[in-house]
Order: C-alpha cells, then structure tokens, then sequence
C-alpha cells in the first residue's frame, strides 16, 4: 500500500496512483465511470454462463462493475489474473457509495432537453460476493489489518465492509453452519442481506484469483472466455502485457464470439490485435469519440469499424508490435527490440503517412 496512493477520481469514486510505475491505475475522469464505459456497456447479448478473464483486476473495478450490471445472468465466472495481492484484498473494502455523476444517454430527440440519466453504482452485494469468494481462497491473509486499520486510508475505504471483514477474519465463518452465518451476519450488518444479494449468491458467480505476471497465468489457464478485459498500465509502461506474443496467448483462450475489451486507442495495440488474428474495432463513448478498443474471432461483434484512414495508419511503423518470444523479456528487453526493428523498417512512419494526407 506505500507505494500506491488513494485519490478520489472525477466520479467521486476511489482511484489509486502508482509511485512504482509512476502511473494511474485508474482514469481521472472516474475510475467508476471509465470500467462502465470501457469494460461494461460494449457487451452487449451475454446470456447466462459467462466466463470472464480480467487482466489486471487491480481493484476489481472492471469485474465488479460487469456483475453489477449483469446480475440477472446466472453463472458468471471471473478468472482474474494480478500481479499484486493486496490490491486483491483490498477490492472489497474500496468505498462504492460515492455520489456518481449521472452518465447521459443521448435523447433520441435531438431537441429533447433531458435526456434519460444511468447512475452507475456498485451495489454493496457485489462487494459482499466478492468477500465470500476471498475469504475462501485466502483465508489467514484475507483481512489486511494494516491497511484496513490505518486513518490514513479511512476515507477510501467501506466502514460497514470492514465491519464485516473483521466478523470472517475473528469467527472463521466458514466453520460455522450457514444459517448461523447469516444469522450473525444479520446481527451485525442486516442491510447487506438484502433480498437480491440472497437471489445473486445463488447465482454461481465465482472469482478466482491468480497472483502472478499474467504471462505465466496466460499459459496455465484451461477455460475460454466470452469476454476479455485487458487493462494494462500503458504500452510504454508495461509492455509485456501488449506483446504479440501474449496477445496470441489471448486470441488461443478466446471462444468463438470472445469480445476482448481494452481503454487502449494505440495504433501498436491495435495493429497488435490484428496480427494476432482478431477482428478490430473501436468502443465509442455517447459523444461519438473513440474511448477505447473493441477485438474479437467473430467479425460480427465488431459494431464500431475502422475507416480506412485508420486501417492505414496502423500498417506505419508505429504499429509494429512488441515481440516477447518467451513471455519473459523485460519491459527495457522488449521497448529496446521493437526500437531496433522500427529504425531497420521499410515501413513508412505515421507522421509521413498523416502529412501525406494532409493531417497533422
Ligand atoms: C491500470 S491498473 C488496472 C486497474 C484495475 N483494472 C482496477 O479495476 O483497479 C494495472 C494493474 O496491472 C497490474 N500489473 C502490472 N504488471 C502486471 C503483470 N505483469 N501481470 C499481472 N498484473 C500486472 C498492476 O498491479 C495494476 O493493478
């Protein structure tokens, strides 16, 4: 927890600062608002039975916001792959009841004044879910006492979930019988034993966690997934997680209508995608702008396309990938390789290409 620091985003929901990486794991503008945006609303016609694979879970946004807004669905699993546990075990206990800013959904009217307003919101179900399945897979480490009792961090943090981390952490809740549990529960925090939270814990939603360098996980998992979410640091910053070789990794994990989410607009990550065999295309946010990418073996699923003038500049030497054969390079190893191949490419730059078509 020292080398990342807590910040309220611009949705008022908890953001972290990398001192390590020097980067944000979370957008300014909301790292609420960014997981619906990016990792959420471009899912469209899941049906019950969902495999999830969230690449960088860090504090669960993306998966906790993807059950928030599916809990109709029944079986839902996240295999969540990081490389730092404690983000792990914080993820249930970050504050989620910050006022959000509404998200507009354009009026189909385009005189209309109002338009229909979506809060989006992490129901404190998700967070309880999301406890259970750590406490079971962690159990001695499951309460982080350090982090959990310092002031330092209580304004970023859930008092009520504490609350109850403390009653797992001090009762081993899962050697008492489940009526008791819920009955303690109730005791201690009754308003978390809502009527939906009961009908969702039925559901089969399960979170598995692997804490490693994605690379080595990537190789070792068996599922294929429906949806992807890869939410790296940027390319520059962790380029392990943009190689072709590890994309490749992920077009093999894919099922046939897998849609691969990612906040990246980078011509490298794109064309990466490319030549790992998926179809590409753009996520657009309500005012149009592209916010992010969208990849997938099924060209069907590919709503938003790229212009031509898009497609072109992704076969400039900015899009040649990263190469990391082994999955084992470092970041210096693999930004060090591509430098050498971008300066020996017969390729022309993108800023030659841009000119040439009268863009800056
Ligand atoms: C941009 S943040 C992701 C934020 C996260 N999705 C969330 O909802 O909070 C990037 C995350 O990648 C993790 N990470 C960095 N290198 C990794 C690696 N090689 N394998 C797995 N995770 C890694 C970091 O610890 C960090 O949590």
């Amino acid at each position: 927890m020292d080398s990342f620091l807590p910040y309220i985003t611009g949705d008022g929901s908890v953001g972290l600062y990398s001192e390590e990486f020097n980067d944000i794991y979370h957008s300014g503008y909301g790292a609420l608002t960014e997981a619906y945006e990016k990792f959420v609303t471009p899912n469209l016609g899941l049906e019950d039975n969902i495999k999830v694979l969230d690449i960088c879970y860090g504090l669960g946004y993306n998966s906790k916001a993807f059950l928030n807004f599916n809990s109709n669905k029944k079986n839902i699993l996240f295999d969540c792959l990081e490389i730092d546990k404690n983000l792990i075990l914080l993820s249930p206990f970050i504050k989620t009841n910050h006022t959000l800013k509404d998200y507009f959904i354009k009026p189909k009217n385009k005189h209309a004044r109002i338009g229909k307003y979506k809060k989006y919101k992490i129901d404190s179900w998700v967070n309880k879910i999301l406890m259970e399945n750590l406490f079971e897979e962690f159990k001695q480490d499951f309460y982080l006492k350090s982090i959990l009792d310092n002031s330092k961090f209580a304004p970023y943090l859930d008092a009520k979930m504490i609350k109850i981390g403390k009653f797992y952490q001090k009762n081993r809740i899962n050697t008492i019988s489940e009526p008791q549990n819920r009955l303690n529960l109730h005791n201690i925090y009754y308003q978390y034993l809502s009527k939906r939270y009961k009908v969702s814990s039925k559901n089969g939603i399960k979170f598995n966690f692997y804490i490693d360098d994605a690379r080595n996980t990537v190789k070792k998992l068996k599922n294929k997934y429906d949806v992807i979410f890869l939410d790296a640091f940027t390319t520059d910053k962790c380029p392990q997680l943009w190689s072709l070789d590890f994309i490749k990794e992920l077009y093999k994990l894919s099922n046939e209508n897998c849609v691969l989410l990612t906040y990246s607009n980078s011509v490298l990550v794109r064309n990466t995608l490319i030549e790992a065999g998926f179809f590409v295309g753009k996520i657009l946010n309500k005012e149009n702008k592209s916010i992010g990418t969208i990849a997938s073996k099924n060209k069907s699923k590919i709503i938003n396309k790229l212009t031509e003038f898009e497609l072109g500049l992704l076969k400039t030497r900015a899009g040649i990938p990263y190469r990391d054969v082994n999955l084992s390079c470092t970041a210096n190893e693999i930004i060090n390789t591509r430098k050498k191949e971008v300066e020996e490419s017969k390729l022309i730059t993108s800023s030659k290409y841009l000119k040439d078509r009268g863009k800056k």
